[in-house]
């Protein structure tokens, strides 16, 4: 890693948002109206991300104002201002805004936008446990890997919640038994293992097992609270790291290609892939995007497309096939994608499709970029052929939203990922910097280099708790 590709992001010096009224029903699956959810959209897209965040970590009591400025200050504090103030740089794009989460807590419960239902209609889904969460998502209501893994880990916090009066050796069966659902409900991503690892470990140091259910349950909050605050963080690290490897383009706005969903969706926070492009958008760098529409479940089409909508970036969606036929026409300037898991010299499992995309841009001379946590790091799965492919019914392959495209009885492969070979990678984007060949010397060095900068004071603790407002800067 050379010492620019290191180097620190510029730190977000204004993290506070109001306190707001959060109209939004906690119970059931509730079907919003979708034109009213859409107004609610744009009036709290700015304060949403640090409020609902806030909020998870405990901290309410910290934010103090709602803004579309807040928005833009956490991804650029020194373009802010302007953009926010209508002199919008990038005159392509549509009204400026930005990305939802993909879930909040609400008292005892995790609310996901339940993502099967965009982009028709905004409904939300309630989940109550551990065991809830992982049947989400098993069921795709939430998915991606990150946003699984921070859902996994409020889904567990919640579990103890529940289980909090109840005898140590149930509680510890409970909480295990719903651990080990979380990580089974879908094998590749590597965040819900990692996730759930981290809680267990802390649930492990306070006994065998702990009487005081009381302080398991703060504890797995604290720690779950503490994973949500650190995607923040480093998504916001990972867009700044990625966005100083895209070009700028004399004479047209840059032109990437992306796969799949990688926003807030995917990630619960600012996203991967999608969080460059909002930081390039909102640093008036003119960008426009080609968005895979990700057959067979269409995540490209139906929640990067409405994503990109949403936050104001324009975009055209087109049939996977069609990737090379844009890029032989020198049409695409990089081609970014996000990771369900990355093996120790780089192989990368991501959404089915990728693979072929790199082929293909290695082919056109076209950078390929894969833009992940390091929470999608495995670094005990030695290469791609270790790491376990989900696979998927047939029906979503032979059937396009419950309409058949396919003779009845069709036998139907569905492979959910496949692994794109280091060697197609251009550059894998972290929240430590984005690393080059050889993957696994800058893999173990990124890593070491994050628990140097979490172990350093305030670090994120400084979201929880009463003195949360002192901190609030600090994320
Ligand atoms: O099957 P999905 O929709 O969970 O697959 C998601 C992806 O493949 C994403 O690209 C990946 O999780 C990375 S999200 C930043």
């Amino acid at each position: 890693m050379t010492e620019s590709e290191r180097r620190e992001p510029e730190p977000s010096d204004d993290r506070r948002a109001a306190e707001g009224t959060d109209e939004r029903r906690a119970n059931g699956p509730v079907i919003a109206d979708a034109d009213l959810a859409r107004r609610r959209f744009f009036r709290d897209f700015a304060g949403e991300l640090i409020r609902t965040a806030a909020t998870v970590a405990g901290a309410a009591s910290a934010i103090q104002r709602s803004s579309a400025r807040a928005a833009g200050v956490i991804l650029n504090p020194a373009g802010a201002v302007e953009s926010i103030a209508g002199e919008r740089a990038n005159p392509a794009a549509g009204t400026a805004a930005g990305f939802r989460t993909a879930f909040r807590m609400d008292g005892d419960r995790l609310v996901l936008i339940d993502q099967r239902r965009l982009p028709d209609q905004l409904v939300e889904y309630s989940c109550a446990s551990a065991g809830e969460v992982a049947q989400a998502i098993q069921d795709m209501v939430i998915r991606g890997a990150p946003a699984m893994g921070q859902a996994a880990a409020l889904g567990l916090a919640l579990t103890a919640h529940a289980m909090r009066d109840n005898t140590p050796f149930i509680r510890r069966a409970t909480l295990r038994g719903g651990a080990t659902a979380l990580v089974n409900a879908r094998p590749t991503a590597a965040n819900v293992r990692w996730a759930v690892d981290r809680l267990m470990a802390r649930f492990d140091e306070l006994g065998d097992p702990p009487d005081d259910g009381h302080a398991v349950a703060d504890v797995l909050r604290q720690e779950a609270d503490t994973i949500v605050f650190e995607a923040a963080a480093d998504h916001e690290r990972l867009a700044h790291f990625g966005l100083d490897l895209l070009p700028e383009m004399a004479d047209r706005p840059l032109q990437v290609l992306t796969h799949c969903n990688t926003g807030p969706l995917a990630c619960g926070q600012f996203g991967t892939a999608l969080g460059i492009v909002q930081v390039a958008l909102h640093v008036g760098r003119p960008i426009e995007v080609f968005v895979d529409e990700t057959r067979p479940y269409l995540q490209g089409s139906r929640l990067t497309a409405w994503e990109l909508a949403q936050a104001g970036v324009p975009y055209t969606v087109l049939a996977d096939s069609a990737a090379g036929w844009l890029m032989a026409r020198g049409d695409v300037d990089a081609v970014l994608v996000g990771a369900d898991r990355i093996a120790a010299n780089g192989d990368t499992a991501n959404k089915i499709g990728t693979y072929p995309l790199a082929v293909l841009a290695a082919r056109h001379g076209v950078p390929f970029y894969v833009c992940a946590p390091l929470s999608s790091v495995d670094l005990a799965t030695p290469d791609g052929s270790a790491i376990q492919i989900e696979q998927r019914a047939g029906e979503e392959v032979t059937a396009l939203r419950g309409i058949p495209i396919a003779p009845a009885g069709s036998r139907a492969l569905n492979p959910a990922f496949d692994a794109t070979p280091a060697e197609l990678i251009t550059a894998i984007v972290t929240e430590e910097g984005a690393l080059r060949s050889p993957f696994e010397i800058g893999l173990r060095g990124a890593f070491d280099a994050s628990r140097a900068r979490k172990a350093h004071p305030p670090a994120y603790a400084g979201f929880v708790g009463d003195e949360a407002t002192s901190h609030a800067g600090a994320v």
